[in-house]
């Protein structure tokens, strides 16, 4: 079995949607943050852990990070509608503002239960921030706030994103087919 490779978005190209996304996070938050304030920003592991790393040195504003990692069960790359929780957020949400960052929206459903998990925590603010969505694939609508690029319906990898745990330290985000 050969996985045949082609770049989508160079590292260059991601590097410039990170710069453009810290920009306009970093501006609209300072409009609403009150004196003393900061960000709770959430990242949703594993896939978003090069881009959170990457866009956080963009945002020039107090944040504090937690991570959550979500899996939804189905077979291959289809997620099915039963998101679980494999690792929680530490922080509570109440009273917080939040941004959560995710590498790509596909379905929808993942972001879907971890939003209304962290709205039901009565938090101050929530807003969401994806590096890609794949608008043609969403089942559940969810309203992307910063978004970097929208794509086509392709399998991708690289740049966290992975195939059966594989690829995702490539500095290129790369679209995979399978032969
Ligand atoms: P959703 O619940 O269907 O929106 O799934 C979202 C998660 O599935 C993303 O955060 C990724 O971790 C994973 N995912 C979606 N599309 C791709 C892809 O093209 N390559 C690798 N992982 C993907
Ligand atoms: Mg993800």
């Amino acid at each position: 079995m050969a996985d045949t490779m082609r770049t989508y978005l160079s590292a260059k190209e991601i590097a410039e949607l990170n710069r453009q996304l810290g920009e306009r996070i970093t501006a609209d938050y300072k409009k609403i943050l009150e004196p003393g304030e900061e960000v709770l920003v959430v990242v949703t592991l594993k896939g978003a852990l090069f881009f959170s790393a990457d866009l956080l040195r963009h945002i020039q504003i107090p944040t504090r990070i937690d991570f959550v990692r979500l899996a939804s069960y189905g077979s291959g790359t289809k997620s099915s509608g039963t998101v679980r929780i494999l690792k929680d957020l530490e922080t509570p949400s109440v009273g917080q503002h939040v941004l959560v960052l995710d590498e790509i929206v596909d379905s929808g459903r993942t972001l879907d239960f971890l939003l209304g998990r962290i709205r039901a925590d009565r938090p101050k603010s929530v807003r969401l921030c994806a590096l890609l969505s794949k608008p043609s694939r969403r089942e559940v609508q969810v309203a992307v706030d910063y978004l970097g690029r929208e794509v086509e319906d392709k399998f991708l990898v690289g740049y966290g994103l992975d195939f059966n745990e594989r690829y995702r330290n490539l500095a290129d985000i790369c679209a995979l087919e399978t032969k």
